[in-house]
C-alpha cells in the first residue's frame, strides 16, 4: 500500500522489557523481509530518548529504524506518533492506566492499532467505547495480539473451521504450559485484579472447580482471562465462521490433580495480595517495571492449547502449541499482526472497528503464525 507516512509501523514502549523483545524480533523479521517488493519502514517510540537509543543501536539495520518521542500524559506526543505511521503496536501497559489515550489518538489519525492487553474490564470498556468510532473511521484496533489472546482466538477460528458450517457449535479449550511473568505482566495482573468483580472476566461453564476430563487425560479449573471473551466477539463479529451459534468455554489443564490445586491455592494467595495496597506493593517490587525472565527461562518455556470442537454432529480435537508464551512467542504474535496490518490491509474480514485477533486478521493469519513455529494441528 502506498502511504504518506514516514513509517509503516511504529513500537510504542521499546524500552520496556516485552517491547525490547519485539523490538528484536521486528527489526531481525523486517531485515529479512526486505527482498520483498517493498520493505517495510519502522520507528521505536518511548518517552525516553536516551533509552530508546540504547534500543536502537542493539537492532538489526539499526540506521534505518526511526526514532519517536511520545509520553501517554501527553495527548499531542501520541497524536503526532500516530499520525506518523500505518500501525502502532503498543506494550505500554497495564493497558487500564496507560491505554486509552493512545486508542483515541490512533483513531483520530486513522492510524491501525495492535496492543497485548489481558485486562477484562478495559477491554470490554474499549470495546463500549470506540467501536462505533473506529468502524465509521475505518481504523483497526485488535487488542489482546500477544498470548492474550492470539492461541485461543486463532485456535478457536481453527476448530471452527475443522466443523460443518451453519450448526450451533460449542469449543472447549484446555490450556497448559510453563512460562515466568515480568514486571509489566505482573502489574497487569495486580490491575485486573483490584479491579475484578466490576464485570467483565469468564469463569467457565459454572460447573464445579476442579473438573476431570477423560478424553484429554487431565484436570481442569475455569481459567478467570480475557481469551473467552474474546472468542465470543469473534463469533459475534464474523458469524459465518462459527456455526450459527457458539458456545466456547476455557480451562487451565493439568496432569494431576496436586498441581491443580497447588495452582488454586498459588491464585488464591495472589488474588487476595491483589487486593490489598500492602499486597501490591510487595509484589510489585519483586517484580519490578523493566525486569523479565532469562534467555534460559525462556528457552524452557512452552503452551499447549487443547480444543474439543463439537457441531453438526461432528467432534474434532485440535491443538494449538509453541515455545514460551509470554515473550518469545508473543514478541511473534503481535509483530506479525502488526505486520500483516502493514502489509495485507486491503485484504483482510473487516475495514474497521475494535476487533479481535481472529476476526480482524482472519485464517490468512493462522498462515502467517505457522510460518513462524506456532504450531497449528487437527488432532481427530
Ligand atoms: N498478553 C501477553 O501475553 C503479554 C505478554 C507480555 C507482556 N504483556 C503486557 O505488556 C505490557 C508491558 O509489559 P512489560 O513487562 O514489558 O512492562 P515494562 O517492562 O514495565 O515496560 C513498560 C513500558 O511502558 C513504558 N511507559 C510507562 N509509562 C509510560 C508513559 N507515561 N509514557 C510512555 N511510555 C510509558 C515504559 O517506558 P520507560 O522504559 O520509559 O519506563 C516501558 O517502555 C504489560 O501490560 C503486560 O501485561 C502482555
Amino acid at each position: 500500500m502506498v502511504s504518506d507516512r514516514p513509517y509503516d509501523i511504529v513500537l510504542y514502549g521499546a524500552t520496556g522489557f516485552t517491547g525490547g523483545l519485539i523490538a528484536q524480533y521486528s527489526s531481525a523479521r523486517l531485515a529479512r523481509a526486505d527482498s520483498s517488493d517493498r520493505a517495510l519502514h519502522w520507528a521505536i517510540a518511548g518517552r525516553n530518548r536516551a533509552k530508546l537509543e540504547g534500543v536502537r543501536a542493539k537492532l538489526d539495520g539499526a540506521g534505518d529504524v526511526g526514532l519517536i518521542e511520545a509520553d501517554t500524559d501527553d495527548p499531542a506526543s501520541l497524536r503526532a506518533m500516530a499520525s506518523q505511521a500505518r500501525v502502532v503496536m503498543t506494550t505500554v501497559g497495564p493497558y487500564a492506566l496507560h491505554g486509552e489515550p493512545l486508542i483515541e489518538a490512533c483513531i483520530e489519525a486513522g492510524t491501525d492499532y495492535v496492543d497485548l492487553t489481558g485486562e477484562p474490564t478495559w477491554w470490554r470498556a474499549m470495546v463500549d467505547r470506540y467501536h462505533e468510532r473506529a468502524v465509521a473511521r475505518e481504523v483497526l484496533i485488535i487488542p489482546g495480539c500477544g498470548f492474550d489472546c492470539i492461541p485461543a482466538d486463532m485456535g478457536a477460528l481453527f476448530t471452527a473451521m475443522q466443523l460443518p458450517a451453519g450448526q450451533p457449535m460449542t469449543i472447549d479449550a484446555y490450556m497448559r504450559g510453563r512460562g515466568s511473568a515480568s514486571g509489566g505482566t505482573t502489574a497487569s495482573a495486580l490491575e485486573a485484579m483490584r479491579g475484578s468483580g466490576r464485570g467483565g472476566s469468564d469463569r467457565g461453564s459454572g460447573q464445579g472447580l476442579l473438573t476431570r476430563v477423560d478424553a484429554l487425560d487431565m484436570w481442569a479449573l475455569p481459567s478467570p482471562v480475557l481469551d473467552p471473551l474474546v472468542v465470543r466477539r469473534s463469533a459475534e463479529l464474523q458469524p459465518q465462521r462459527y456455526g450459527s451459534e457458539l458456545r466456547y468455554h476455557q480451562y487451565f489443564g493439568f496432569r494431576r490433580r496436586a498441581e491443580a490445586l497447588g495452582a488454586l491455592a498459588f491464585f488464591g494467595v495472589f488474588y487476595g495480595a491483589a487486593k490489598l495496597a500492602i499486597g501490591r506493593k510487595l509484589i510489585t517490587k519483586l517484580r519490578p517495571s523493566g525486569s523479565g525472565p532469562d534467555q534460559e527461562t525462556r528457552d524452557k518455556g512452552w503452551f499447549r492449547f487443547d480444543f474439543i470442537g463439537r457441531g453438526g454432529g461432528r467432534e474434532v480435537r485440535a491443538h494449538v502449541s509453541g515455545g514460551d508464551p509470554g515473550y518469545t512467542e508473543t514478541s511473534k504474535m503481535m509483530s506479525e499482526a502488526a505486520i500483516m496490518l502493514a502489509e495485507a490491509r486491503d485484504e483482510l474480514p473487516l475495514r474497521g472497528g475494535v476487533a479481535t485477533p481472529a476476526a480482524g486478521l482472519g485464517p490468512a493469519f493462522i498462515d502467517r503464525l505457522q510460518a513462524v513455529g506456532i504450531e497449528f494441528a487437527v488432532d481427530s
